[in-house]
C-alpha cells in the first residue's frame, strides 16, 4: 500500500498560477488517465471501508463524482449525488457555505438517504472544509446511522479536518503541507 501511494502522490500534477496567480494547483486528473493508475487509486481509496458495511457513497460535484461511483460499486453500495444549486429536480435540502469570495451553496434530495443507511461522502480533496463540512451537515440532519468522510489529497496547512468532530473517520489518502 505504501508503494502505491508514493506512485499516486508521484502523478499528481502540480500546475502553477492555476486559476490565479499564487496558487498551486493540485491535478487529480492524471491519477484517472492510466488503468494502472485508476485501479490503484481505487484500491487504496477503499482500503479502509470494505468491512464498514457502507450503504451509500454520497458524492460532491464534480470532482467527487469521479471516484465516488467507482467506489459505490466496488462496495455494492449506491451512489448519491450533491450537486450545486438548481441542479437536483425533486425536493432537496440545502446548506450553504463560505467560499473564497462570497457564499455558496449546494444541495441533497430529500429522499436519498434513510436512517439505517452508512454513509460514506467523498470529494477529491480537502482544503478550508467549508464543501465537506456543508456536505456532513446535510447528511448529518437526514439522521443516517454512520458516516465517514474520505478524499484523494488534503492540504494540512488549511486544517479543514478540524471542523468535524473527532468521532468521524476523516481519511486523506495524499496529504500537503500547505
Ligand atoms: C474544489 C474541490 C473541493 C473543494 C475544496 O471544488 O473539488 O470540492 O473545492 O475546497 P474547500 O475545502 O475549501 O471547501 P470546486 O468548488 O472548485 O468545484 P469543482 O469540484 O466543481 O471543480
Ligand atoms: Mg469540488
Amino acid at each position: 500500500k505504501e508503494e502505491k501511494l508514493l506512485i499516486l502522490r508521484e502523478t499528481v500534477r502540480n500546475i502553477p498560477d492555476f486559476p490565479i496567480p499564487g496558487i498551486q494547483f493540485k491535478d487529480v486528473t492524471p491519477l484517472f488517465k492510466t488503468k494502472e493508475s485508476l485501479s490503484n487509486l481505487t484500491e487504496v481509496l477503499l482500503d479502509e471501508y470494505k468491512d464498514k458495511g457502507i450503504t451509500k457513497v454520497v458524492g460532491i460535484e464534480s470532482r467527487g463524482f469521479i471516484m465516488g461511483p467507482i467506489m459505490a460499486l466496488e462496495l455494492g453500495a449506491g451512489f448519491v449525488p450533491i450537486r450545486k444549486p438548481g441542479k437536483l429536480p425533486a425536493e432537496v435540502f440545502e446548506q450553504e457555505y463560505e467560499k473564497e469570495y462570497g457564499v455558496d451553496k449546494i444541495q441533497i434530495h430529500k429522499d436519498s438517504l434513510s436512517k439505517d443507511d452508512v454513509v460514506l461522502i467523498h470529494d477529491d480533496l480537502l482544503a478550508t472544509g467549508g464543501t465537506m463540512y456543508a456536505a456532513y451537515k446535510l447528511v448529518k440532519d437526514m439522521g443516517v446511522k454512520k458516516i465517514y468522510v474520505n478524499f484523494i489529497i488534503e492540504l494540512d496547512a488549511l486544517e479543514g479536518r478540524k471542523l468535524f468532530p473527532k468521532e468521524i473517520g476523516i481519511n486523506s489518502l495524499i496529504h500537503y503541507d500547505i
